[in-house]
């Protein structure tokens, strides 16, 4: 429990309208005020005179492997990851082995966390039992031993009827569902989005309509049991627009998007390294849901800006090197993503839009403030969790120095604008590139 005040620094806290030059003072753990600069601090000082101070990033989609896949990632890694991003909590999906789908499995990750991990990591429960789509998982068990939401993430729930049950018994729970939304029999075998570039590279494609027939059941389910839906990770312009009609009708739908889907498209499968002028089939621009089209990613960042999709996840994917140094249809999915998610959301959208959306916005998406009050804000009493970026500062993307353990990204070699300059956790200093 530190003190530390931020001084000099334009806060930005969307939640509460702010952005002021202010010191930000943090005691004991707790933001305490956003004072005139130049007052009296106690404890540690963090001069941010030129720099944009604002609430740590709130993840609600990320993968961080342990238990199970701790060649992937640990708690340990993934969470120095999120504090090198800029994310003072992050929440972790249940696709671990054994997966989250009991008291237990939340209890080890709530323990590992509290000892090794460097910021505050939410677990997300299954559900259904091993993810296995059949039956469900004890959810208000695992409500109770304190999961924030409830996914099959990785997968869907296929089966519409449990899927109807699990949304009857998560709203009794007042806890979201949030599905990984794919129509399997549209999916199956695909590795890239269903396109030009899957014809030419001859790769099986995945169809936008494998995700949109799955939003629009789960749209349907939402109105049916009056139960919150959260979409995971939409990725295409038909999704975009029947979310947009669904919040049109009044009904209880919400939508995050990636970074990633925010800022590439297809086309990075043919432009990462090949040898000689080969088409490149990037297994690092691999990912589920694969990257689409331009007029794709056009409705996403349209549907960001009007709060259509109500926030930013990352999605954090890690895998071990081997996992991705093979042949595209063999390789695994995803992309490690919460050490670029920053620099990539300004690529898209602006730096006052990015904050919101990657602070109060998720907070409020899964409202999280339910176990962590004041959680993605700088409100009096709020956690102290505080991150400092420098917007116009370029650096390269350089896989090898990231604390993840997964270095998979599309985007090694690029030059990005927007860094991470430090990160408070209660007020304490997990990441410093001063
Ligand atoms: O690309 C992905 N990777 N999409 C998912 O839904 C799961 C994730 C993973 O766990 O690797």
């Amino acid at each position: 429990m530190s003190d530390i005040t931020v001084r000099g620094g334009r806060v930005l806290d969307p939640a509460n309208g702010f952005d002021a030059v202010a010191d930000v003072v943090v005691r004991k753990g707790v933001v305490v005020e956003l004072a005139k600069p130049g007052g009296k601090a106690s404890g540690e000082t963090i001069d941010a005179a030129g720099l944009v101070v604002c609430p740590g990033f709130v993840d609600i989609h990320a993968h961080l492997r342990e238990p199970g896949f701790e060649h992937k990632e640990t708690i340990a890694t993934g969470t120095q990851a999120a504090a090198r991003g800029g994310f003072t909590t992050v929440c972790a999906m249940p696709n671990t082995e054994p997966a989250t789908d009991s008291a237990g499995a939340v209890e080890f990750i709530l323990r590992t966390a509290a000892a090794k991990g460097v910021v505050r990591v939410l677990p997300i429960g299954c559900v259904t039992k091993g993810r296995a789509g059949h039956e469900l998982a004890e959810l208000s068990e695992l409500a109770d031993a304190g999961v924030v939401a409830f996914s099959d993430d990785g997968a869907p729930v296929t089966d519409a009827a449990l899927m109807r049950r699990a949304l009857e018994y998560a709203g009794m729970l007042q806890t979201p569902v949030i599905d990984h939304a794919e129509e399997p029999a549209l999916a199956a075998g695909g590795v890239m989005h269903e396109g030009w570039v899957s014809t030419r590279l001859g790769l099986r494609g995945v169809p936008a309509a494998a995700e949109e027939t799955a939003v629009a059941r789960d749209i349907a389910l939402a109105e049916t049991t009056g139960s919150r839906v959260h979409i995971a990770h939409i990725s295409t312009a038909g999704s975009v627009e029947l979310v947009r009609a669904a919040k049109a009708r009044g009904l209880p739908v919400t939508a995050e998007v990636t970074p990633h889907h925010l800022t590439l498209t297809h086309e990075a499968v043919l432009t990462g390294p090949s040898e000689g002028g080969a088409l490149a089939y990037d297994t690092n621009a691999k990912v589920n849901p694969p990257l689409r089209t331009p007029e794709d990613v056009a409705a996403c960042v349209a549907g960001l800006l009007d709060a259509t999709i109500d926030c930013i996840a990352t999605d954090h994917a890690p895998h071990a090197t081997q996992d991705k140094l093979c042949e595209f249809d063999a390789a695994a999915m995803g992309i490690s993503g919460l050490e670029t998610a920053l620099a990539l959301c300004l690529t898209a959208i602006p730096l006052e839009a990015a904050v919101e959306r990657l602070t109060i916005a998720p907070a409020t998406t899964l409202e999280l403030a339910r176990h962590v009050p004041g959680i993605g804000s700088l409100s009096k009493g709020a956690p102290g969790d505080v991150v400092i970026i420098d917007p116009e500062a370029e650096w390269t993307v350089e896989p090898e120095t990231f604390a993840s353990l997964g270095k998979n990204t599309p985007l090694a070699g690029r030059t990005l604008k927007g860094r991470v300059v430090a990160t408070v956790y209660g007020g304490k200093v997990v990441y410093d590139a001063r």
